[in-house]
Formats: structure tokens, C-alpha cells, sequence
């Protein structure tokens, strides 16, 4: 049987991408029992390359964290853990670092993104995919379960488990696995916070309310199959039902269809917004879990480490 992990960053509340995207279906694979073991990272580290995202870095884990629980979780059945409690994660970041070439780097269509948008660019939004590695190397994991837009990242991780193995076979070379298509914001890019296209499933009725609200929509309503496809608020719900039902709330109008989908979202959500501001109001027991992920996840990886310190004669 495989191992599993996936990981998201602490950039704030999780969102319904995430949770449609990477909780929900981990979830799923979980109960199913499909896994040897899971590993849930909450990737706080990461974050860091955002300077938006550090001041309010170790609440946004606990964030995370609330929703995954929230989305029903059951944290004694994985290892769950927090980046920065694991700091052989950023030895083995500088060990990657020591042998992989920095000109493939600059050619990781995130950076490249980040570039053009960006005047000052920090050395960790060039090494982000080499951290990236050391959390997915370090875990032994099979099966890494990412969206779409991360499979460089894999790759760039399998490049550097196969580079390491020619010396000495330590690590298990990963694959990804992809659930769901990307899920779309409310502007029809990738739903991510950096991007302000949301919806902050979460938070309070009437933020959600207006976040669905701002759903960008053509200016009549549609039934042209093809201008159909491209509508945000259409691919958006696309998640939960299916064409038929959703061509149909569409015809009556958008603002029709906005109300709808609003109210289906709120009692599609009912038990997890309910469970999530019960545990995000209990810090030190997320604060427990998280503790007891870090101590199951040194031991785990105690004996890679110890190989990984020989191959660079640092033992
Ligand atoms: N970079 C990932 C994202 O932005 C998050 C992440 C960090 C991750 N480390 C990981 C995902 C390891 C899977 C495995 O979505």
C-alpha cells in the first residue's frame, strides 16, 4: 500500500477551493483507507515567500488546520503536521539546493509569473520548489496529491530523488495525483487568496454573500452552449450539480442564480462552518495535534536523514 501526502500553505482561512479541491477528496481517500500512511502538512514555511502572509502566519495554521478537522478529519489517523516544527525539512532544502542547477529554476512558470508582476524577488520565491522537494522527498511518500498548476514543482522533485539515488538509493520517487480540475475563483482564474477571487466558505454569511455576488457574469443571461462554458458563475457551480440543473437556475437570471447557489453553499456547509468555529476557537488543542504530528513525523524520518547526512558527508 502507498503513502500519501498533500500539503497547503497558511495563507489565511482555507477556502472553498481548497476544501473542494484538496480536503474533501483527501478525506475521502482516507476513509476509504486506500493509503498506508497520510501525511497532512500545513505548509508554513512556504508562506513566507508572500510578505502579505507573515504577520498573521501562525493563526493561518491554525486556520488550516480548524478546517481540516472541520471537514472531518481525524487527525489520530494521519500525521499532521506544521513545516517550521520539522527543520530537517529546510537542512534538506540547502542540501537540494547544494545540487540542482538555480537556471531550471528561473524557468518554473510560477517564478516566471512572479517575476513579471514583481519588482524584488527573494531568493525563496527561486528556491520554493526545492522546500517543496524536501517536503515530498522527506515523507517517502508515493502518491503526492496536488493541483494542477504544482506538477512542476513534482517534477523538479523527482529530478532530484533520482539525482540523489544514483549515489545512494534513498528516496522513493513520487507521483502526482491530481483530483479535480483547477477550481475557479469568482474571476475565472485559479481561486487563491494572493488573487482575491475566493470564496471564503468560513467566514461570515454576509462576506460569503458578497463574494458570490461579485462572480463575474456575462451581461445577459446565456444559453449559447459555448458562452456557457466560459461563465464563471456556471463553472463555479459545475463543482456541486450538474449542467442541466444549473442551465436551468441560469435561465430565470444571474441574480436568481447567485441567490441560489448562495443559499446551497450555506447549507451545503452547514455542519463544517459549524465545526470550524468550534475548533478554531481551541488553540491549544490544535496547538496538541499539531505536536503530536511533529513527534510521529522526527521518528518517520530519523533513519532518511541520517543517510541523506552521509551521501553529503555531514554525518
Ligand atoms: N506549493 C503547494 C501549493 O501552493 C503547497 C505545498 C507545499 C505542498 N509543500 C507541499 C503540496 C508538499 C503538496 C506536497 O499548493
Amino acid at each position: 500500500m502507498d503513502n500519501l501526502l498533500t500539503g497547503i500553505k497558511s495563507t489565511g482561512r482555507p477556502h472553498l477551493g481548497h476544501v473542494i479541491g484538496i480536503i474533501s477528496p483527501t478525506i475521502f481517500l482516507i476513509n476509504k483507507e486506500m493509503f498506508h500512511k497520510q501525511f497532512i502538512l500545513i505548509a508554513n514555511l512556504h508562506t513566507l515567500t508572500n510578505y502579505n502572509f507573515i504577520k498573521n502566519n501562525k493563526t493561518n495554521s491554525y486556520k488550516i488546520l480548524a478546517a481540516w478537522l472541520a471537514c472531518g478529519l481525524d487527525y489520530k489517523k494521519v500525521i499532521c503536521y506544521r513545516q517550521s516544527d520539522i527543520p530537517e525539512i529546510t537542512e534538506l532544502l540547502w542540501f537540494f539546493s547544494a545540487i540542482f542547477p538555480y537556471n531550471r529554476l528561473k524557468l518554473v512558470h510560477s517564478f516566471k509569473e512572479y517575476k513579471t508582476n514583481n519588482k524584488i524577488i527573494n531568493t525563496a520565491t527561486l528556491t520554493y520548489p526545492i522546500l517543496m522537494a524536501a517536503d515530498i522527498l522527506i515523507s517517502k511518500a508515493e502518491i503526492i496529491l496536488v493541483g494542477k498548476d504544482q506538477l512542476q514543482h513534482l517534477e523538479i522533485a523527482r529530478k532530484i530523488a533520482k539525482k540523489i539515488n544514483q549515489i545512494k538509493r534513498i528516496f522513493t520517487i513520487p507521483k502526482a495525483k491530481i483530483f479535480t480540475k483547477l477550481i475557479k475563483g469568482t474571476d475565472g482564474k485559479k481561486m487563491s487568496k494572493s488573487k482575491k477571487n475566493i470564496i471564503d466558505i468560513f467566514s461570515k454569511k454576509k462576506q460569503i454573500k458578497k463574494q458570490i455576488f461579485k462572480i463575474k457574469t456575462q451581461n445577459k443571461f446565456l444559453n449559447e452552449e459555448n458562452k456557457l462554458l466560459t461563465d464563471n458563475l456556471y463553472n463555479i457551480y459545475l463543482n456541486f450539480a450538474g449542467s442541466k440543473k444549473i442551465k436551468k437556475k441560469l435561465n430565470v437570471g444571474y441574480q436568481h442564480a447567485k441567490e441560489e447557489f448562495y443559499s446551497f453553499l450555506i447549507s451545503k456547509f452547514k455542519k463544517e462552518r459549524k465545526l470550524y468555529k468550534y475548533y478554531i476557537n481551541k488553540k491549544s488543542k490544535l496547538e496538541k495535534i499539531l505536536k503530536i504530528g511533529a513527534t510521529k513525523m522526527k521518528e518517520i524520518i530519523q533513519p532518511t536523514m541520517k543517510q541523506v547526512r552521509n551521501v553529503f558527508d555531514c554525518s
